[in-house]
């Protein structure tokens, strides 16, 4: 199979168009077989509740080609199941944990020749969706639901890519409330968290660390990913929180960690021990690991780059990760599933 052609170690994080994608409808109590198509658009019902009321999730997972050839995906299953949890949380008909790996499957097959090739350092994004697609004008649940998935090779979310990045603590937007739906991939939050993360580019700023909305003392996550530090003794905190996403790479790094004899710690982190960390960073599906080089807090800024190269920690963390994730080291808890042709 010829791939397509394109300068791939030089890919952003943006969509760029491939070959197919699928789309699988809810109606009367059943998901139907799904239809693959080229249509880059959805005709959709002027009241459909993803357009009024936010009837919307998506999740994000990617796609590597091993060094034998292979696709592989990581932890797919992981996604699956949040947004089973996502849908159900805003009342939608959520897409079977065997329907989404199907649909994955069936879209990446179909656009084959957009998987990067191995050691370019790209890979092929995946984006699953499903919105509510049935016609209210009443403030309640749709009856019709809509599962998309379409892929598009991407670099880096951060174009500086494995390179320390520069975030400030948010104190005057909430991304999310408590008792809200901040711990589920739901449009709306991205919507609340856009004001603070294009004021955050504009200052000069990667993007933002949100805090907890009740008592703005804890860390909650950055705008696209979660937070994870070093303390001097050794550890690897992240923060607890009932407002953030549960990232499936933090999940994998919590184990990681331990392995590297990191003590991970899952607690409630307040922002003021982010003056004593040896190192800190995001990390996320679309960010990977990004090394943190400062915060900035009121004002004060903390540097955990001087030098501008990322710590030694957070190095080993990305290294283990993207070598299980692309089939170059082996995989001791069954995380990466190799797609079937
Ligand atoms: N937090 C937010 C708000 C995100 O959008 C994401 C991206 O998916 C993450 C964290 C990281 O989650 P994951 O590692 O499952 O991609
Ligand atoms: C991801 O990491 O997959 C995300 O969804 C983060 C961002 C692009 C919204």
């Amino acid at each position: 199979m010829t791939k397509a052609d394109f300068d791939w170690p030089n890919l952003s994080f943006g969509y760029t168009k491939t070959d197919q994608n699928i789309r699988y409808v809810w109606r009367d109590g059943a998901w139907d077989r799904g239809t693959l198509t080229a249509d880059e658009t959805m005709p959709l019902h002027m009241a459909a509740t993803c357009l009024h009321y936010g009837q919307e999730c998506f999740e994000g997972l990617k796609a590597y080609e091993t060094r034998k050839g292979d696709v592989v995906v990581f932890r797919i299953e992981e996604n699956a199941r949040r947004m089973i949890r996502s849908c159900r949380k805003i009342l939608m008909e959520p897409p079977p944990e065997e329907l989404f790996i199907e649909a994955c499957y069936r879209v990446i097959n179909a656009n084959r020749k957009y998987v990067p090739p191995h050691g370019t350092g790209a890979s092929l994004y995946v984006r699953p969706l499903t919105i509510g697609s049935g016609a209210q004008v009443g403030v309640k649940p749709a009856e019709e639901y809509t599962f998309l998935v379409f892929v598009t090779p991407v670099g880096p979310y951060f174009k500086t890519g494995f390179k320390p990045v520069s975030l400030i603590v948010e104190e005057k937007v909430d991304r999310t409330a408590p008792l809200g739906v901040g711990d589920v991939k739901v449009g709306g939050n991205y919507a609340a968290s856009l004001r603070a993360g294009v004021a955050a580019r504009q200052q000069g700023f990667a993007d933002v660390v949100y805090l907890d909305a009740k008592e703005k003392k804890y860390i909650d996550e950055s705008g696209p990913a979660n937070f994870f530090a070093i303390t001097a003794d050794g550890q690897y905190v992240t923060p607890e929180s009932d407002t953030i996403l549960r990232s499936i790479t933090n999940m994998s790094l919590v184990t990681l960690a331990e392995e590297m004899g990191l003590r991970p710690k899952r607690r409630p982190v307040e922002v003021s021990e982010i003056f004593d960390f040896v190192e800190a960073g995001c990390c996320g599906t679309a960010a990977v690991i990004t090394p943190i080089g400062s915060i900035t807090y009121r004002d004060r800024k903390v540097d955990y780059c001087p030098d501008g190269q990322a710590g030694k920690h957070c190095t080993e963390l990305y290294e283990r990760l993207t070598a299980i994730q692309t089939g170059d080291a082996p995989d001791p808890y069954g995380w990466v599933r190799i797609v079937p042709e």
